[in-house]
């Protein structure tokens, strides 16, 4: 991997892009190499949440490579969202293990709209997000007219969008856009202590709570079906027996992820 750097403790682990000269701008690469880290995290059972972050203090991602789509057509402009959604953002809001974008700084354009992507957001006091896409003659194209009106409401997004405007991470934090506001420098700490209270419970049962939280946004998906079938499902689970057993026993549960 020349552009993410991938570390593992405990049962968390830790993407960060690491393009600090580019402000880890997303280039074709790094969405690539993005996917197969996430790939390889979320088939490994050990690993109970991932948290990405950017390298270096000032940016997040501060968007998409703007170098890379200079000279494209209508097709290739499209193929690129196409194939940015699939490799890496709906991926991403899809995986059943959790993801917790940290926002470290700058979240413009496509760094927005894959910490939106992630299952949630905490963020630094310096960090700043917006969808700027307009100022360069396109819009959002990695899910971010969709994305930002479900967390911010239709109205927000619409004016952040229409305007460039860049918020702050306590306006961001009101509009709920991120869960949490810290200092930069505790950022990584307070998001990983966040991570180990979620690496604490049932992963299958999160699992499918993630599933059932998205099926509410899925087109010709009713989510209450999926809640149905899924809080069924946990029934047939080791997690579940160990749960049960546990709070019975009066014991800390100790889930095999089963
Ligand atoms: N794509 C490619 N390169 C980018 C980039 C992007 N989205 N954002 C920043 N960079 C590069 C700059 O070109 C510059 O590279 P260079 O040193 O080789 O010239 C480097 O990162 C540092 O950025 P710079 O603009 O000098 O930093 P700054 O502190 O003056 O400004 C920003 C910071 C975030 C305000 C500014 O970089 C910016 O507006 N970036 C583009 C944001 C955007 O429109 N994103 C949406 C893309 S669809």
């Amino acid at each position: 991997m020349e552009n993410i750097l991938i570390e593992k403790q405990d049962n968390i682990a830790v993407i960060t892009i690491n393009r600090p000269t580019k402000l880890n701008a997303l280039n074709k690469a790094t969405i690539q190499e993005l996917h197969d880290g996430f790939k390889v995290l979320n088939e490994d059972k050990s690993v109970k949440a991932v948290i990405i972050t950017g390298s270096g203090e000032k940016a997040f991602v501060a968007g998409a490579d703007i170098s890379e789509f200079a000279n494209f057509s209508v097709e290739e402009g499209g193929k690129l969202a196409a194939q940015g959604q699939e490799l890496l953002f709906d991926f991403v809001q899809n995986l059943s293990t959790p993801v917790i974008a940290a926002v470290n700084g700058f979240a413009l354009g496509g760094g927005l709209e894959l910490a939106m992507a992630c299952h949630f957001r905490t963020a630094s006091t310096n960090a700043k997000m917006g969808l700027p896409e307009v100022t360069l003659g396109v819009i959002p194209g990695y899910g971010g007219t969709q994305r930002l009106a479900q967390l911010v409401g239709k109205g927000r997004a619409m004016e952040l969008i229409m305007t460039a405007g860049m918020i702050d991470a306590e306006t961001a934090k009101n509009y709920g856009l991120v869960n949490h506001v810290v200092a930069q420098e505790e950022l990584l700490d307070f998001t990983k202590g966040i991570a180990s209270k979620i690496a604490n419970n049932s992963s299958v049962a999160i699992a499918k709570a993630i599933e059932a939280i998205n099926a509410n946004f899925e087109d010709g998906t009713n989510g209450y079906e999926v809640e149905i079938k899924n809080f069924g499902l946990s029934f047939g689970t080791e997690d579940f027996k160990e749960g049960e057993t546990a709070f019975l026993e009066i014991t800390k549960a100790v889930f095999p992820g089963k």
